[in-house]
């Protein structure tokens, strides 16, 4: 079996809008690898800060790439535990600041481009869900199924909201809905790979659906076009 013929699903889709979740669930439930893009994005952002390097300098902040040491490990649980030289920085990377990091280096295209080898190096059998912005656009455009997920942004913020306040993190909701909206901007408005609907992938609106209902119309389309 080449690369070519290991099945890859994609999600691609704003903040919060449930990628993350239904990734681990899908991966978890057909045994195949899982891509978590934006995290890698994290990683640079966080390294960057680690290593007082300004996220204004696109050169110094793209040579840091080439040195991380990460490890993803999935947990029976879905989690998703992630290291960085062995060390656990799992929730280091999770913070606002450092997704609102991310997505500002994540406009560089020398970042971008050096990234995109290290992301196709997670494509091994038996398959892979790659979960990020430009999944089925730019890293894996021959996916046979390329999924979009959004949900409304008020939802999205709601559950961002909750997830930070179940981690005991005090936020104003008003916070939260204006980082997102700077977030779906900046992700949607940058020159290089920015986040979009393709004519070649289904749109699933999750405001309304549980991650279990995403999770079964998501497996239910890769039988109908034979994904696996
Ligand atoms: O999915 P996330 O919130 O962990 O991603 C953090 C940021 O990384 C996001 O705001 C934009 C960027 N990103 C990207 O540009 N391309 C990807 N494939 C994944 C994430």
């Amino acid at each position: 079996m080449n690369n070519q013929s290991i099945p890859i699903i994609t999600i691609d889709g704003p903040s919060s809008s449930g990628k993350g979740s239904i990734s681990r669930k899908l991966a978890s439930e057909l045994n195949w690898n899982i891509l978590d893009s934006g995290a890698l994005y994290r990683i640079v952002a966080f390294s960057a800060k680690l290593n007082e390097i300004p996220i204004e300098k696109e050169s110094l902040v793209k040579n840091l790439i080439s040195k991380l040491k990460i490890r993803f490990k999935l947990l029976d649980t879905f989690e998703q535990k992630i290291f960085l030289n062995d060390c656990d920085i799992t929730s280091e990377i999770r913070t606002e600041i450092c997704g609102q990091n991310a997505s500002r280096i994540a406009k560089y295209p020398t970042v971008r481009d050096q990234l995109v080898g290290l992301q196709r190096g997670f494509l091994k059998k038996p398959g892979l869900i790659a979960d990020g912005r430009d999944m089925g656009n730019v890293v894996f455009p021959a996916s046979k199924l390329k999924i979009y997920l959004t949900a409304d942004q008020n939802e999205r913020a709601k559950r961002r909201y909750n997830e930070l306040k179940q981690k005991g993190i005090n936020v104003r909701f008003a916070a939260v809905l204006d980082d997102l909206k700077q977030r779906d901007n900046q992700d949607k408005e940058r020159n290089i790979a920015p986040l979009k609907v393709s004519p070649d992938s289904v749109l699933i609106d999750s405001t309304n659906l549980s991650i279990n209902e995403v999770v079964s119309k998501i497996l239910s389309l890769s039988k109908l076009r034979n994904i696996f």
